[in-house]
């Protein structure tokens, strides 16, 4: 299949990619290079410079590369805590481009595709594990801006033949087990490459424990951490299932979890981190981040009974060292 992919060159995208040029599909990416890297795509890869917030370069883009087949939509910005300081590139690429991307989409009659959402959807757990039938009560715009992307493409999946299925993630990290995606988060907040880039020197420790008084094992934060080549493989099973139905007038929307059922807290992850990288990594405990969750786990059945996707790169220490790998230049152990 030809598949467009926005955002195809950044840290989730790039995955999905690879696993679809290693199958034998056709990605063409479309990126704005602001975080993506050409280096993170296999050779021969289509790569067009655009960004989602232009309709005429979407437009252009499907005009240049023929009929696509399906369309995944990655090009986003992500950072949560930033969302709350700074909303309009959040409104502008988030919102605004995920309408210019399903324009141009039906306007090239493609009406497939799948989009990348967040767990950030749900905002405070009030039930865990986290299922699809879980109030939508985002926390921050980040969060809001993607719900506001799933409710775009529910009504289009009524109003128009567009078929969409929106995957929920957890916690992403890790890198391709091969080592091909060496991709290395700019401006990192996430836990494990912050983490990382400490334990490799490339930022000044302590690694600040955003509070160890939660209702949790050992008192820090519990997030269900899943690997970003798991991600990649629901993302082609949800591909897959959108060209196996008709192309039909009859659109229709579904959301999925990705996440492994299971958590970690972040003195597990600084425990597994100090063991595998054989660094020190100091940390001190701060004050909890306000809107902090003491624990978020999804359930992760629905992709289960749907696509048999089961993750099976999602342990502590393959989401660690295979990132970790990305700072030591050598492909990981598996
Ligand atoms: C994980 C745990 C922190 C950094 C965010 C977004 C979500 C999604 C994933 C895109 C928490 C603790 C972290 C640090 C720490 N992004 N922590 N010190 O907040 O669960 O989710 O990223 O889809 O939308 O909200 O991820 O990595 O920031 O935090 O103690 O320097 O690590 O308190 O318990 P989070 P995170």
């Amino acid at each position: 299949m030809r598949v467009l992919v926005t955002g195809g060159a950044g840290y989730i995208g790039s995955h999905v990619v690879l696993a679809l040029a290693l199958r034998g599909d056709e990605p063409v990416v479309f990126d704005n290079l602001k975080s993506g890297r050409p280096a993170n795509l296999p050779a021969g890869v289509g790569l067009v410079r655009g960004d989602v917030r232009e309709p005429g370069a979407l437009a252009g883009a499907l005009a240049a590369h023929g009929l696509f087949d399906a369309a995944m939509h990655f090009a986003a910005e992500k950072a949560a805590g930033l969302s709350m300081v700074n909303p309009q590139p959040f409104t502008d690429t988030n919102i605004l481009g995920t309408a210019h991307l399903v324009h141009a989409l039906l306007d090239a009659g493609c009406h497939r595709l799948v989009f990348s959402s967040t767990a950030a959807v749900y905002g405070e757990p009030q039930k865990t594990p986290i299922d699809e039938s879980h109030p939508t009560e985002p926390v921050n715009w980040y969060g809001a801006t993607k719900l506001e992307g799933e409710r775009l493409l529910a009504w289009y999946g009524r109003l128009t033949p567009l078929r969409s299925i929106a995957l929920r993630y957890f916690n992403a990290a890790g890198l391709d087990p091969a080592g091909r995606i060496r991709h290395r988060e700019p401006d990192a907040t996430n836990l494990i490459p912050v983490v990382l880039e400490i334990a490799a020197g490339l930022r000044p420790g302590p690694l600040q424990v955003f509070g160890d008084g939660f209702d949790t094992r050992d008192g820090t934060g519990v997030r269900d951490y899943v690997h970003v080549t798991d991600l990649a493989t629901a993302h082609l099973a949800a591909l897959d299932e959108l060209a196996a139905g008709p192309d039909s007038a009859a659109g229709s929307h579904l959301a999925i979890n990705l996440g492994t059922g299971s958590g970690h807290s972040v003195a597990g992850v600084l425990e597994a981190a100090r063991r595998i990288t054989g660094r020190p990594i100091p940390s001190e405990v701060v004050a909890p981040r306000a809107g902090d969750p003491a624990r978020v786990h999804a359930s992760a059945e629905a992709a289960r009974k749907r696509w048999g996707w089961q993750p099976t790169h999602s342990s502590l220490d393959e989401l660690i060292s295979t990132a970790w790998a990305a700072y030591q230049g050598e492909p990981s152990a598996r």
